[in-house]
């Protein structure tokens, strides 16, 4: 019997394996479900994990099944897989914005469901993954979700479903703005004279660094920021800046829609 089942070969369930495999999981313990040979072919070379395109099979063989396909799909996908589950294995979903009712409603009622939502930096193992269970884990269930995604990088339970919207808000969709973030100090360092490697090189160990010290500093983030601000000085002059053109207010803007469409997903692929 294969343990964990991936259901989906791609990009997150790729990092999440690369992770386990990296922390001890062991290869025999996998198999990925995946109808794509390419895919198929590429997470075997990648891993040396068995895959196949039978997820029926697969899932019929499985302590633990992670469905890692996109939220337009899941809901065909799992409808699929239900007469494979009457040995009730624990259902994992990565997919953003997909409630456990709906999960419910198409694997059938009673199988213990964890929503997930990691991001892409677990692809380097500095991910951040959200988890919440639909009723309680045994503590051995408990731990082995805790080993998945904390081999690649930091995992937090939530007491509530809705809270994974906020997750997804946070960390989910985080990466990206940090990149935005990056794409705008690396341009505006050129317009400024740097060369585009200096700016990018920079920009980005300001990031690690700024996030390392805030990691290792038991110290809130505006007590971080004003100890690199002195009064009437350059950082100040940029943070004002900043605060003047309402940057906290751009980002609640921007995470609320993050939730919004989490919840509109619902909607248009769960109902
Ligand atoms: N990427 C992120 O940052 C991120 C973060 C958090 C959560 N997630 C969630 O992770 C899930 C997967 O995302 P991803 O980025 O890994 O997507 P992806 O790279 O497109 O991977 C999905 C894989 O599922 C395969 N697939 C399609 N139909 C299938 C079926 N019937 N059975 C088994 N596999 C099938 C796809 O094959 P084809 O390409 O041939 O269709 C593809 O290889 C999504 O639900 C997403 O919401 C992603």
């Amino acid at each position: 019997m294969s343990k964990i089942v991936f259901i989906g070969g791609g990009n997150m369930a790729s990092c999440l394996i690369g992770g386990m495999l990296a922390n001890g999981f062991s290869k025999r313990d996998i198999l990925v479900g995946e109808p794509g040979e390419s895919a198929r072919q590429r997470i075997e070379s990648t891993h040396g994990v068995n895959s196949t395109d039978d997820n029926l099979s697969a899932a019929s063989a499985a302590e633990i099944i992670v469905l890692a396909v996109k939220p337009q799909i899941l809901g065909a996908v799992a409808m699929s897989l239900a007469p494979a589950l009457s040995h009730q294995p624990t259902i994992i979903s990565i997919a953003a914005g997909i409630p456990v009712s709906a999960l419910q409603n198409w694997l059938g009622e009673g199988l213990k469901i964890v929503r997930a939502m990691p991001n892409t930096p677990a692809m380097v193992q500095t991910g951040a993954t959200g988890l919440f269970a639909s009723q309680s884990l045994a503590p051995e269930e408990k731990n082995i979700v805790e080993k998945m995604f904390g081999a690649v990088g930091y995992t937090c339970w939530v007491e509530n479903e809705a809270l994974i919207d906020a997750v997804t808000a946070v960390s989910g969709s985080g990466p990206a703005y940090f990149f935005l973030v990056y794409e705008a100090m690396q341009q505006v360092g050129q317009e400024l004279g740097l060369d585009s490697k200096t700016a990018t090189q920079l920009t980005l160990h300001t990031a690690l660094g700024a996030a390392r010290l805030a990691l290792d500093a038991d110290t809130s983030p505006s007590e971080l920021r004003q100890q690199v601000t002195s009064p009437g000085g350059t950082t100040q002059a940029a943070v004002e800046s900043f605060q003047d053109q309402g940057l906290e207010e751009i980002f609640r803007t921007a995470m609320t829609s993050a939730v919004d469409r989490a919840k509109q997903m619902s909607t248009d692929f769960a109902s």
